[in-house]
């Protein structure tokens, strides 16, 4: 089925694997990032490439207005958005009370919260009247747990996973399915944004092409959850978790995420 996806973070690790994987299967697409340099320069090698329509709409997701001005844009072009991927986001290592910011810890809510509900409110309406239509919203295993060193982040997954859970019970029978992709740590320009390149989380960081297909295929399916990218025992562990002490937990959370963590 040829289709148009809009994929925000479009140009990002995660975001050029989902925008590979849609046009490769003859999709056209939507890409929405903040440079429109990076989204002309992405446009121009998807075309050439895999010979599909790909539109652009360059806008900061941390602002509140962003949701609204790319469902307009999409409206007066009569862009019909099949599927969205609500990709973009960023994490951040530091001490929720000593060191992050507030602007720090807002902009995130906005980008990682705020943007991709009120791009679900609007395109949702249309897709739940024309009876068809996916949504995948890319959470994280950051999800399962508090992240302390990384308190709002990963307590804005943690509301992803949620909300697209609870959406995908009420849209049961309207042919439209959100499906929540929960990734574990993989090698794109995240740990470097958040300043957790050299932290134990992301020694085993794993390629986000097979993570992209999987939570892709999964979003076709309907599915409500697709935890991918969890290498060795990872699996198996993240399943135990709930039955380990929390606070056992948080300290094995904080110590995978102190700075320089990955040497020792
Ligand atoms: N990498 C991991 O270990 C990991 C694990 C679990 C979940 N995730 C999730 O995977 C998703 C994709 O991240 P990634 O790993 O591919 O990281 P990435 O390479 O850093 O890509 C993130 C994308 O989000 C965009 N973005 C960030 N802030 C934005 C804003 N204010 N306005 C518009 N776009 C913005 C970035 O654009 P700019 O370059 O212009 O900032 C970039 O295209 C995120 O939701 C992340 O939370 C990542």
């Amino acid at each position: 089925m040829v289709n148009t996806a809009l994929i925000t973070g479009s140009y990002g690790g995660l975001g050029t694997c989902f925008v590979g994987i849609h046009a490769e299967r003859g999709g056209d697409l939507i890409l929405v990032g903040r440079s429109q340099a990076k989204l002309e320069a992405q446009a121009k090698e998807v075309e050439e490439k895999y010979h599909v329509t790909v539109h652009t709409i360059a806008a900061d997701l941390s602002a509140p207005e962003a949701a609204q001005n790319i469902y307009d844009t999409c409206k007066s072009n009569s862009w019909t958005v099949d599927v969205l991927i609500n990709n973009a986001g960023f994490g951040g290592r530091g001490d929720f009370t000593r060191e992050r910011t507030m602007e720090q810890d807002m902009s995130m809510i906005a980008v990682n919260i705020e943007t991709p509900t009120r791009l679900m409110k609007l395109f949702l309406s249309d897709m739940v009247k024309r009876g068809s239509g996916k949504v995948l919203n890319v959470s994280s295993t950051a999800a399962t747990l508090p992240g302390p060193l990384q308190a709002v982040y990963y307590a804005t997954k943690a509301y992803v996973t949620s909300v697209s859970n609870a959406i995908w019970r009420e849209l049961q029978g309207t042919g439209v399915t959100v499906t929540a992709l929960m990734p574990g740590a993989m090698r794109t320009g995240f740990a470097d944004t958040g300043g957790l390149a050299d932290t134990k989380l992301f020694s085993n960081a794993v390629d986000p092409k097979q993570v992209a297909l999987d939570g892709y295929n999964g979003m076709l399916k309907g599915e409500l959850n697709v935890i991918s990218g969890l290498p060795g025992m990872q699996k198996p562990m993240m399943s135990l978790a709930p039955m380990f002490p929390k606070k056992a937990m948080l300290n094995f959370v904080y110590n995978q995420q102190i700075a320089g963590s990955a040497d020792k």
